[in-house]
């Protein structure tokens, strides 16, 4: 099942780094430059930490079909508009997720993972 596949994939990226917030963001920032200076008040990671965490529990909360984490998702969409982002570039941050974890696992990085997560950044874009 797929669900399992990106839980194992999750395991393996913790496994293999403790803290991917750096990273996230860093591939964040590369796939959207302008993004870093939304952060500069953030001087010690703990919005950017904060941010992930949520992030990262709607990710699971979509996966376990959990209303109230596709609200999340969707609200978000609407309040960051205050920051000059579209409701789309939210996703960005899931292709960054994605992104950075692959590069983690790197060989373990199977087909299937990639058609799974592939499938679950589809369902959060479809979360308007
Ligand atoms: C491209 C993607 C995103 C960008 C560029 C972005 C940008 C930002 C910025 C600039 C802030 C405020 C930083 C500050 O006050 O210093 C923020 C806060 C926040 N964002 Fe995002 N965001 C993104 C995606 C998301 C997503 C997908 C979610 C939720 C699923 C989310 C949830 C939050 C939350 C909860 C906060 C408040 C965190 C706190 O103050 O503890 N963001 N975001």
């Amino acid at each position: 099942m797929s669900a399992d596949l990106i839980l194992e994939s999750l395991e393996r990226a913790g496994e293999a780094c403790a803290d991917p917030a750096p990273l996230v963001y860093r591939r964040l920032f590369e796939l959207r430059p302008e993004f870093e200076a939304l952060f500069v008040m953030d001087t010690d990671g703990g919005v950017r930490g904060s941010m992930l965490e949520t992030c990262f529990n709607a990710l699971l909360g979509v996966l376990e079909d959990s209303p109230s984490q596709r609200v999340i998702i969707s609200s978000s969409r609407f309040s960051h508009g205050g920051y000059g982002l579209a409701g789309a570039d939210l996703d960005l941050m899931f292709t960054a997720i994605r992104d950075t974890f692959r590069d983690l696992l790197g060989p373990g990085w199977t087909p299937e993972t990639e058609t799974a997560w592939a499938g679950l950044l589809a369902e959060i874009a479809a979360i308007t």
